[in-house]
């Protein structure tokens, strides 16, 4: 039954992605972002650590996923919302010098069961102050209607007060990317951020064509990683003939696809055109695979147990943590009196420390 079930959601999908019908297209400014192999490698560690469960290793930056290539970081606020299952974090790196955020993706017990409610999500919610734009209010509120906003709003004023006006890079990996979408625009609009950057991978579509427009008016510097045969990114499903009502992913696309054969495949990085739809991109191939959900630049991007919101954190530092009544809470590093090993950014605006 319950395989019976996925068959016919593979099979809707499939009739869906590959309708031919009129392209609606979106507005834009031509000047996209430069996609960045090396920041892009970067990147996807942190929306890899953020799935951590083990709350000490990461608040402390010694869990495995977290040596290597990003070493230069500092963490100052993990947000951890129990009640909705979501967990994020704030620091500063060196490398790229910026405050970074990161988004964790869905802890539900099974990936599979997640996918497949993806495909039923319906663009119920106006997005506030943009005429026609619409998103799915279970995206919206996970990152405007739960602890998670006020804790990264005030972890980016107290980074931004040490460090002085350094940029901002939002990521994240499947729902964790849509996540970091609404973060982005709402610094961007509500608190005009001017130098905000995004990169997210494996992200689903979370508004309509007209969203995706002011998207990428406010939020220029946006990249969108997808891989191979990755279903996320390919729901909930665009209806070509229906351009009007349908979810509308915005730019810019990065695809990620093998080609060769046997010993000589390597990995192409497609940069995709400006229209948030390429059809030569991700959409020219079915999306059927959650493998290749899980794993993007050779990084698993996913938890060691699906068991729900399972969390594990030592005593020390339990002293950092602050919670409230509904039992979520905020492991906060005062910058003032540093507890970890500290990397001063040496860039204009950055305080010695
Ligand atoms: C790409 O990103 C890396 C990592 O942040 C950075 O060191 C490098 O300078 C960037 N390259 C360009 C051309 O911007
Ligand atoms: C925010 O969450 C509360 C409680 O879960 C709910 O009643 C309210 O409608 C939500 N707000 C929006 C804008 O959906």
């Amino acid at each position: 039954m319950e395989k019976r079930r996925w068959l016919v959601f593979v099979v809707f999908t499939w009739m869906f992605v590959f309708s031919a019908g009129r392209e609606l297209k979106i507005k834009h400014k031509d000047h996209g972002p430069i996609y960045n192999h090396t920041l892009a490698t970067i990147l996807v560690r942190y929306a890899s650590t953020v799935y951590l469960s083990d709350l000490t290793e990461l608040f402390t930056w010694t869990c495995s996923r977290c040596d290597g290539l990003i070493k230069d970081f500092e963490m100052i606020e993990l947000v951890v919302d129990i009640q909705h299952c979501l967990q994020a974090f704030v620091g500063v790196a060196q490398d790229p010098n910026a405050i970074i955020i990161a988004f964790r993706g869905t802890q539900e017990h099974s990936i599979q069961n997640w996918v497949e409610d993806l495909f039923w999500k319906q663009l119920d919610l106006d997005y506030p102050g943009m005429p026609d734009a619409m998103v799915h209010h279970g995206f919206f509120n996970a990152y405007h209607n739960t602890t998670i906003r006020p804790g990264i709003l005030n972890a980016i004023a107290r980074a931004k007060e040490f460090y002085g006006d350094i940029r901002i890079i939002v990521t994240g990996h499947s729902m964790g990317g849509a996540m970091a979408s609404f973060c982005a625009l709402d610094l961007r609009v509500n608190q005009k951020e001017r130098n905000v950057q995004v990169m997210t991978f494996g992200q689903p579509r979370i508004g309509n064509a007209a969203f995706a427009s002011y998207f990428s008016e406010l939020v220029p510097n946006t990249i969108r990683v997808t891989n191979e045969h990755d279903m996320v990114p390919h729901l909930p499903p665009y209806y070509t003939y229906f351009p009007q009502k349908t979810y509308h992913h915005f730019p810019r696309e990065v695809w990620l696809y093998n080609v060769g054969v046997e010993s000589l495949v390597y990995e192409v990085e497609k940069i995709c055109d400006d229209s948030g739809e390429d059809p030569t991109c991700s959409r020219s191939v079915s999306g059927n695979s959650i493998s290749d959900h899980l794993v993007y630049f050779g990084v698993e991007l996913m938890a060691k147990t699906w068991r729900r919101c399972r969390i594990v954190m030592g005593p020390g530092v339990v002293e950092y943590s602050r919670t409230d009544l509904g039992g979520n809470f905020v492991l906060s590093r005062d910058l003032a009196t540093p507890v970890l090993k500290l990397n001063a950014l040496s860039e204009a605006g950055a305080k010695p420390l």
